[in-house]
């Protein structure tokens, strides 16, 4: 766990960059920081591996103050993507890639295998990219390269400024995906860095919106777009498209009281006509069950659209669907639900959606 306990930062100019910062990541938990230009978050990112130091307040990563580790022990297990992409220009790839497992003395060969996979992993042949130099690359392909720089030596918490900004939009698409499965994977923390809303949606567990310093809200994406506490909140993540956009984890009921864990349910079933979802211990979905017949049941995913979930709530006969986000039963949805949010979100003028 990272804990911010009232971080202050002013510079030597007297700027005031961060103000009275308090708040805490869960360990592998999936944190985008988000704000206007200017409000502090490359700040935030940068005292949690002291690339600058609080004027005041305290930082802890798993309980301890961040001034108590060794400083090159804390930043070799801190993997870091800078906003300004910093490739080493004298340096090949894989010299670059190689920077903390060599200072954490890896043998040459297990360097070698681990450049080559994380090439591969953001689909850079080896064969051609390990020996070149940064200035043969493109932008974007640098920036690939700063990404997987950070994951070369296994760190347990990654900070990434940005990474994604000189991407394409399918490239960008690719690495959010990768990203989102590496974090699933091997259950990194990580806390990310974006100007875009719907990156910081669709990969943030939880989002920090920041402003001039402070942070305004700090919550789940859901309850970010439900809730916003204020009229910044909806200014910030309002203007976006139709509502038919939003994507299902949104609006998932996630207290739906026909969502049943297993065994509770085998102790006490309920009424057998009723349409029940199981899950287990862990919270994920198992199968459903109605009229003492148990059966897979579609689900949706969180991130397809209420479009898309409209699609399939047209050919189904299910009236209950599971929503699933990285493999985890977050909620359960009806056609109802559907009607109700775009009735409410929906110009009453015209009647748009
Ligand atoms: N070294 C510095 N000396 C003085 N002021 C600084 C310094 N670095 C940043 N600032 C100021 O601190 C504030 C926060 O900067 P920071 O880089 O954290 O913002 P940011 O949210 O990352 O912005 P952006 O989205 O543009 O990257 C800004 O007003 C900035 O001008
Ligand atoms: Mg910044």
């Amino acid at each position: 766990m990272i804990s911010f306990k009232n971080i202050n930062k002013v510079y030597s100019d007297g700027t005031n960059a961060v103000n009275n910062l308090s708040f805490e990541v869960e360990k592998g938990q999936f944190t985008t920081i988000i704000g206007p230009s200017g409000c502090g978050k490359t700040t935030t990112l940068k005292m949690i591996n002291r690339l600058i130091e609080p004027s005041s307040g305290h930082i802890f990563i798993e309980n301890r103050d961040i001034r108590d580790y060794d400083i090159h022990e804390l930043r070799w297990n801190i993997g870091y993507v800078l906003q300004e992409i910093a490739l080493f220009p004298h340096m090949t790839i894989e010299e670059n890639i190689s920077i903390v497992p060599d200072m954490k003395k890896w043998s040459k060969k297990k360097m070698k295998e681990r450049s080559r996979e994380l090439l591969e992993l953001v689909g850079l042949d080896p064969s051609i990219y390990e020996k070149r130099k940064p200035e043969e690359l493109s932008g974007g392909e640098q920036q690939r390269i700063g990404v997987i720089r950070a994951l070369a030596a296994d760190p347990n918490i990654i900070l990434m400024d940005e990474p994604f900004s000189a991407l394409d939009p399918i490239s960008r698409e690719n690495l959010q995906t990768d990203i989102k499965t590496l974090q699933k994977e091997i259950k990194k923390t990580i806390i990310f860095v974006t100007h875009d809303m719907n990156e910081a949606t669709a990969l943030g567990d939880k989002i920090c919106l920041m402003r001039d310093g402070e942070i305004i809200q700090y919550d789940t994406p859901e309850n970010l777009i439900l809730n916003p506490i204020n009229e910044f909140v909806k200014q910030f993540i309002g203007n976006k498209e139709s509502p038919w956009q939003t994507a299902v984890g949104v609006i998932a009921d996630r207290n739906n009281e026909f969502i049943k864990n297993e065994n509770e349910w085998r102790q006490i079933p309920s009424n057998p006509q009723q349409t029940v979802i199981l899950k287990d211990n862990n919270g994920n979905y198992i199968n459903m069950v109605k009229n003492s017949e148990i059966y897979d049941g579609e689900t949706l995913t969180s991130d397809m659209s209420l479009y898309e979930a409209t699609e399939i709530f047209k050919t189904s006969d299910q009236q209950l669907f599971p929503v699933i986000k990285n493999e985890r039963l977050i909620g359960a949805l009806t056609y109802r639900d559907i009607v109700v949010y775009l009735r409410n979100h929906s110009d009453i003028r015209t009647g748009s959606v």
